[in-house]
C-alpha cells in the first residue's frame, strides 16, 4: 500500500486551493484498513474546513474494527462504493474521497460506472491510488484488498477527471496518481 509522503503533503498544500472548499462541507471517505492514518478525519478535515465526515467501507471485519476506535463524529456506512446510488441520496456528500481506492474495483468499467454515479450524487470526487501496476492479492480474508487493474492517467482523463502524478510509474510502491472532478 505506497501512499508517498509527497501525496499527503500536496494534499495538505495545495487542496485548499484546487477545491471549491466553500462549497464542501460533508465529505465521504471510502475504504479503512488498520493501517489508514487518522489523517483523513483530521487534518484533511480541518485542512478544507469540513463540518460532516463519513466512512464507507465494504469488508465487514474493518468496518467492525473502525466503529471500535471511531471518535465519535464519523458516520459509518458497511456497504461497496459500486452501490453508492442506493446507501446514499443526492446531495447527502459534497464530496466523495475514494483513497487506495480505484485499483480495487473489479474492471475500468467498473470504475467507470461508480464514477458517473457520484457525478450525479456529489460536488467533488477525490481519488488517490497506485500509478500503473502494483499487483496485490487478498489478504486476510478480504477479497475486496485485490488489485484488479493497474490505473494510468488516461483512465482518468477519459472520465473528465484531473490528473496529477507522483514518483514513478509501474513501480508498485514508489508512483502514485490523485484524480479529482468538480461539478461545474
Ligand atoms: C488498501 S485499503 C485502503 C484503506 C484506506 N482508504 C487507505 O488509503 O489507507 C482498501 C480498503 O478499501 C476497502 N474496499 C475495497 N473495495 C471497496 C469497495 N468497493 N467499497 C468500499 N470499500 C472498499 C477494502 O476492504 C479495504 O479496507
Amino acid at each position: 500500500m505506497p501512499h508517498n509522503r509527497a501525496v499527503f503533503d500536496w494534499m495538505d498544500e495545495n487542496l485548499a486551493d484546487v477545491l471549491p472548499t466553500d462549497e464542501i462541507k460533508s465529505y465521504l471517505y471510502v475504504g479503512w484498513c488498520r493501517v489508514t492514518k487518522e489523517w483523513w478525519m483530521t487534518t484533511l478535515v480541518s485542512n478544507l474546513d469540513i463540518e460532516k465526515v463519513g466512512l464507507l467501507e465494504v469488508f465487514k471485519g474493518n468496518f467492525d474494527k473502525f466503529k471500535a476506535k471511531n471518535p465519535g463524529h464519523v458516520e459509518a456506512t458497511l456497504g461497496s462504493i459500486a452501490d453508492f446510488a442506493k446507501l446514499y441520496s443526492k446531495g447527502q456528500w459534497d464530496m466523495v474521497y475514494w483513497d487506495h481506492g480505484p485499483e480495487h474495483a473489479e474492471s475500468i468499467e467498473m470504475l467507470e460506472s461508480v464514477t458517473e454515479t457520484l457525478k450525479e450524487y456529489t460536488k467533488v470526487i477525490l481519488y488517490a491510488c497506485p500509478w500503473g501496476s502494483c499487483p496485490q492479492k487478498e489478504m486476510y480474508g478480504n477479497s475486496f484488498e485485490k488489485h484488479s487493474v493497474p490505473i494510468y492517467e488516461k483512465h482518468f482523463l477519459n472520465m473528465g477527471m484531473e490528473v496529477k502524478t507522483f514518483g514513478e510509474v509501474d513501480t508498485r510502491a514508489a508512483g502514485e496518481i490523485v484524480a479529482w472532478w468538480i461539478k461545474e
